[in-house]
């Protein structure tokens, strides 16, 4: 199953794609992932990207769509993926379109996420998450077991630095700018499926389940 979570920052594509992790066995590729990791190791990627994230811009294509599809190649994709924060731009998609269907593949499904936006504000103002292993966490009311501290792996439990209201909402303004004009682009190819993505986790989880029963 190859699959693109798409969806405004803060809508839950990151929440529900470990959950899909544990029931499907494919891995979540998150671009934003990627940039925090190298980061968090100090690599030149890391630096570089770390200037775009916290001012809530895109990173450059230069520096992202090879990236991607290189990791597409990796073993562990053969039976699908979850694309998590790519494509986020008309020329990521049409370069992910190319690249597979120069494979003679293609994605299966583009699930868009949709929820209002002072729900998503609520949700990025009150998100924490691991330092080490990503885990996500709620102030309203996903919060780990001891205060700071993450329930999975032990890591520390913060807010993550584009998370700050202002970054939000040019994060947002971005989203509309540059990002939305791909959920037209995978309505025409007949691969986007909406999500309500306002109900609670183990709705959304649930209808995410029944969606993808199709493609198993
Ligand atoms: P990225 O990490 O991709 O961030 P994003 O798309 O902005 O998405 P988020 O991680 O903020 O939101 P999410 O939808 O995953 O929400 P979550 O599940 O955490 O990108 C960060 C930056 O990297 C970008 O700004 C850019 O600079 C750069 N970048 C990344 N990819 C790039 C690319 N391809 N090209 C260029 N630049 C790129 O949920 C949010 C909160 O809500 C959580 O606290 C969660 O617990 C809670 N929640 C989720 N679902 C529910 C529910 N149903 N009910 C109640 N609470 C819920």
């Amino acid at each position: 199953m190859k699959i693109i979570l798409l969806g405004a920052p803060g809508a839950g594509k990151g929440t529900h794609a470990k959950l899909l992790v544990d029931k499907y066995g494919i891995p979540h590729i998150s671009t934003g992932d990627i940039f925090r990791a190298n980061l968090r190791e100090g690599t030149p990627l890391g630096l570089q990207a770390k200037a775009f994230m916290d001012r809530g811009e895109l990173v450059p294509d230069e520096l992202t769509v090879d990236l991607v599809l290189d990791r597409l190649q990796a073993p562990d994709c053969e039976k699908g993926y979850i694309l998590d924060g790519f494509p986020r731009n008309l020329s990521q998609a049409e370069a992910l379109t190319k690249a597979l269907n120069q494979r003679g593949d293609d994605i299966d499904v583009a699930l868009h996420f949709v929820l209002e936006e002072d729900v998503i504000l609520k949700r990025m103002s009150g998100r924490r998450v691991c330092t080490v292993c990503g885990a996500s966490y709620n102030v309203n009311g996903m919060m780990p077991r001891v205060e700071g501290v993450c329930d999975r792996c032990g890591g520390p439990v913060v807010q993550r630095a584009d998370d700050r209201e202002e970054t939000v909402l040019h994060r947002l303004e971005v989203y509309h700018e540059q990002t939305e004009p791909i959920v037209a682009y995978y309505r025409e190819l007949g691969k986007e499926v909406v999500v309500d993505a306002g109900k609670p986790l183990e709705e959304v989880q649930a209808e995410l389940n029944g969606i993808l029963e199709a493609y198993l």
